[in-house]
C-alpha cells in the first residue's frame, strides 16, 4: 500500500497507478488498483470480494446481480465494515429509467426511547439497530435482479466455508479489531486465529458459522435471517448484555424504496442519497454553492477556491444538524437544495475571510465526534450500462464487537448516530436537536453518500467512500477533481481530502495537502481557518468512471485501504 503520509504520497501514488499499472482487458479478465474494461466493472475494498461481483457479471448477471453478491461477500471478507448484520443504502440507475434509492438503513428498536441514553452510559448491546442489510439486498434483487437468489450467496458461502487467504489490509483489520475485544469472547473465537498470534498476510480465515448463516438466507430468503433461528439467536445474544431488539423488531423490518435527491452542477445530473442519509442533501447544497464561483479560473489548489470549498461545506453542515432526519418522521425542507437558496448563502460567504461556525446558526459551539473510515462503499456497472453505488457499515469498526453466538455474524451499533441527548446541545460534543432524536422504528440520521452522476442521461460517474461525517466531502472533493477540474479518475481519487463540518470549527486535511499545498494553508489561516494539525486520512473512495464515447469502463480502487477493481 502506498504511503499516503509520506511527502508527495498522494503524487506518486497517482504518477504510480497511471504509468504502471493501469490494467486493460481487451477480450479477458483485468483486476488491480485500475482498470480499463468494456464489458463490466466491480470495485470494492476487497480483492476476492470484487472478483465475486465480475464473477456474477461474467455469468449473465446484472450489476444489482453482482451487487448483492458482492455485499454478501463483503460480509465474509471484510467483516469490519461488509455486513448483514448492519445497514445502509443501495442507489441504482437501471439500464433505462430513472435512478432508484434502496434504503436498507437500520431502525431503532420498538423499546428505544429519546431519552435512553441520557445518563451518558452507551454500551455496545443497547446501541444495536434493527439490521436492515439482508432485506436491503433482497428488494433491491426482487425489484432488478436477474439471476436465482442462491447464485448470489454462493460464493460468499463458498468463501466463509472453506476460507480464503488473507491480504496485509485484512490482517490489518482484524489484528486492530481483535486488540481490545476481550469483553466479547465470541468475537475473539470467530475472528481470532486458534493458537491467539496475529494474523499475518497469507493466512487463511475460514468461518463456518457464517457459512451455515448465509446458507439459510440463500435457502429461506430474508426470512432465514429475519423469522428462523438466526433472529432467535440475535435476540438472545443481545439481551444476555441488556440489549432491546425483540423478534417482533426483526420480523417488522422493512426496506424502501426511495426518490434519490437530484441536483445539478455544470450540465450533469447529480443522484445521491435522500433522507435518512444526508449525503445528497448536504452534497447538492455544496454544489449549488460553488457553481455561482469561477473556482475553475482559480484553480484546484488556489486558497480561494479551498475557501470557497470549506465555506460551502461549513454552510451544508450547519444545515445538516438543523433539519435533517427519518424523512418517515420528520419533514425536510425541500429549500436545502435549490439553487436560489445556494445563490444567497454564496452571496454571504466573504472572499477573503472565515465565517465563524457559531454565528451561522443560533446553537451552541458542537463538537462532534471524530468519525473513522469503518463502512465501505462499491461501484458498479454491467454491460448493459446498469449502474449500482452501494454504501453500508455496522457504524464503527466490527460494529459494537457483538458476534451472534453461533451464527458468526457482527451487529452494528448504528443507534450512536442518532442525537442522545433530547435538547441538549453543548460544546463537548452532544448534539440534542430535534429532526434526529431516537424513536421507535426510526432510522437513524447517515452520512452515507453512494451518489452517481448521469450527462445526457447516460451513466458517467459512480462514487462513494466511508467515513462518517467526512464521507460528504470525500465525495464532494472527487466530483469536484473530476466534474470541475478535469482530472482523470485516478488522479481525483489519489488528490488529497480535506474536511469541514461546520463543528468543530477546523479544517482537518490529508498529510499530502499538508505538504503539497503548504502556502495555500498559510493563506487559509490568514483568512481566519483553523486548520488541524493533526492530518488524518479520509475516507476510501472507490469509484468508476464511463467513456461513453469509446464505451470504455475505468475502475479506480483507492489505495488509502488497498482496495481492488475487477473487470472483464
Ligand atoms: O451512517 C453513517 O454515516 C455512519 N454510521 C457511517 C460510519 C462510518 O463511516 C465510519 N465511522 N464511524
Amino acid at each position: 500500500m502506498l504511503d499516503m503520509s509520506r511527502p508527495g504520497g498522494a503524487l506518486l501514488a497517482s504518477l504510480f497507478a497511471v504509468v504502471f499499472m493501469v490494467t486493460r482487458c481487451d477480450a479477458a479478465e483485468a483486476s488491480g488498483s485500475t482498470v480499463e474494461c468494456h464489458h463490466g466493472v466491480v470495485v470494492s475494498v476487497s480483492k476476492p470480494a470484487s472478483e465475486v461481483g465480475r464473477s456474477i457479471l461474467e455469468s449473465g448477471g446484472n450489476a444489482v446481480d453482482a451487487a448483492a453478491a458482492t455485499a454478501f461477500a463483503l460480509a465474509v471478507t471484510w467483516p469490519e465494515a461488509g455486513n448483514i448484520g448492519g445497514g445502509g443504502f443501495m442507489l441504482i440507475k437501471p439500464h433505462d429509467g430513472d435512478p432508484v434509492f434502496v434504503d436498507y438503513r437500520e431502525t431503532a428498536p420498538g423499546a428505544a426511547r429519546a431519552d435512553m441514553y441520557v445518563t451518558g452510559k452507551r454500551d455496545s448491546y443497547t446501541m444495536v439497530g434493527t439490521p436492515g442489510t439482508v432485506r436491503g439486498l433482497a428488494l433491491a434483487h426482487a425489484k432488478f435482479g436477474r439471476l436465482a437468489w442462491p447464485k448470489l450467496l454462493a460464493p460468499a458461502i463458498k468463501l466463509a466455508d472453506e476460507g480464503f487467504q488473507i491480504d496485509a489490509a485484512l490482517a490489518r483489520s482484524l489484528n486492530a479489531g481483535l486488540r481490545n475485544s476481550r469483553a466479547f469472547p465470541e468475537f475473539g473465537r470467530v475472528l481470532g486465529k486458534t493458537d491467539s498470534s496475529a494474523w499475518r498476510a497469507g493466512d487463511r480465515l475460514v468461518q463456518k458459522d457464517l457459512a451455515r448463516t448465509l446458507r439459510l438466507i440463500a435457502d429461506r430468503g430474508p426470512d432465514g435471517f429475519y423469522t428462523s433461528d438466526v433472529a432467535d439467536r440475535l435476540v438472545e445474544s443481545l439481551r444476555s448484555g441488556g440489549g432491546i431488539i425483540s423478534k417482533d423488531d426483526l420480523a417488522k423490518y422493512e426496506a424502501k424504496l426511495r426518490r434519490p435527491i437530484h441536483g445539478t452542477f455544470r450540465g450533469y445530473d447529480i443522484y445521491s442519497a435522500p433522507p435518512p442519509s444526508s449525503g445528497g442533501v448536504a452534497l447538492v447544497e455544496m454544489l449549488n454553492i460553488l457553481e455561482n464561483f469561477d473556482v475553475r479560473g482559480y484553480g484546484r489548489w488556489d486558497p480561494r477556491t479551498l475557501h470557497l470549498m470549506i465555506e460551502s461545506m461549513r454552510r451544508a453542515y450547519c444545515d445538516r444538524a438543523r433539519f435533517l432526519g427519518d424523512p418517515d418522521f420528520v419533514s425536510v425542507p425541500d429549500e436545502l437544495t435549490s439553487r436560489q437558496y445556494a445563490r444567497r448563502l454564496g452571496s454571504e460567504i466573504h472572499p477573503a475571510r472565515a465565517t465563524a461556525s457559531a454565528a451561522l446558526a443560533k446553537t451552541q459551539g458542537i463538537t462532534l465526534a471524530v468519525e473513522g473510515n469503518q463502512t465501505t462503499h462499491f461501484s458498479i456497472i454491467d454491460d448493459q450500462g446498469m449502474a449500482v453505488s452501494n454504501t453500508y457499515t455496522l457504524e464503527q469498526s466490527f460494529g459494537g464487537k457483538i458476534m451472534v453466538n453461533g451464527c458468526g455474524f457482527l451487529l452494528n451499533n448504528e443507534m450512536g448516530d442518532f442525537n442522545p441527548k433530547p435538547g441538549v446541545t453543548d460544546s463537548k460534543g452532544t448534539i440534542g436537536t430535534p429532526p434526529n432524536q431516537i424513536a421507535p422504528g426510526k432510522r437513524m440520521l447517515s452520512s452515507m453518500t453512494p451518489t452517481i452522476v448521469l450527462k445526457d442521461g447516460k451513466v458517467v460517474l459512480i462514487e462513494g467512500s466511508p467515513g462518517g461525517r467526512t464521507i460528504i466531502n470525500t465525495v464532494c472533493c472527487v466530483t469536484l477533481n473530476v466534474l470541475e477540474f478535469g482530472m482523470p479518475l485516478r488522479e481525483a481519487v489519489d488528490a488529497p481530502r480535506m474536511q469541514h463540518a461546520w463543528f468543530p470549527d477546523e479544517l482537518t486535511v490529508e498529510p499530502a495537502l499538508l505538504k503539497e499545498h503548504a502556502e495555500a494553508l498559510r493563506e487559509l489561516r490568514a483568512m481566519g481557518h483553523a486548520i488541524s494539525d493533526r492530518p488524518e486520512r479520509q475516507g476510501d473512495a472507490n469509484c468508476i468512471w464511463v467513456d461513453s464515447e469509446k464505451r470504455e469502463y475505468l475502475g479506480v480502487a483507492d489505495q488509502r485501504i488497498g482496495g481492488w477493481a475487477a473487470g472483464y
